[in-house]
């Protein structure tokens, strides 16, 4: 990839981490339940973490960050209505895998393109990992919830 190039993508994930932050903050405030509420608030400022530090490589190289718009909407498809509905917190943390599991592949696909910057490598990296806890965790509230006599 070359540095224009880079800086897309790295344009694509600040629009993604920005709309995740808005997600979570928003799903934090309209789920009842506390530790619900607490582990979304705790993901929005880990993807705020996210936001910052992509924004600060696509500095260091010399451009701005630039939002592309809704990037979340063609990942989710038709439950994109489903992210934040009072419908209930499974539909919820459904969304919130996909979207996960996008960053997750897209991140991935990142590191083996990015070439030799081992700033930017670490910092994929840690993003990635992140991601990855993000999902487990909202996996592991889907399998308890499915599993629960209705
Ligand atoms: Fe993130
Ligand atoms: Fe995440």
């Amino acid at each position: 990839m070359n540095q224009q190039q880079i800086i897309n993508r790295l344009n694509w994930f600040y629009s993604l981490e920005l709309n995740q932050v808005d997600l979570y903050m928003t799903q934090s405030k309209r789920v009842g339940d506390i530790y619900f509420s607490k582990v979304f608030e705790r993901a929005a400022y880990i993807e705020q973490q996210h936001v910052d530090n992509i924004a600060e490589k696509i500095k260091e190289l010399g451009s701005k960050p630039t939002i592309l718009g809704d990037v979340m909407a063609p990942i989710l498809g038709k439950i994109s209505g489903n992210i934040v509905s009072t419908a209930g917190i499974l539909p919820m943390l459904k969304a919130n895998i996909l979207l996960e599991q996008k960053a997750i592949s897209d991140y991935k696909d990142f590191i083996l393109k990015a070439g030799k910057d081992p700033e930017l490598f670490n910092l994929l990296w840690s993003n990635l990992i992140d991601e990855d806890l993000h999902v487990s965790w909202f996996s592991r509230k889907v399998q308890e919830l499915e599993e629960k006599p209705h």
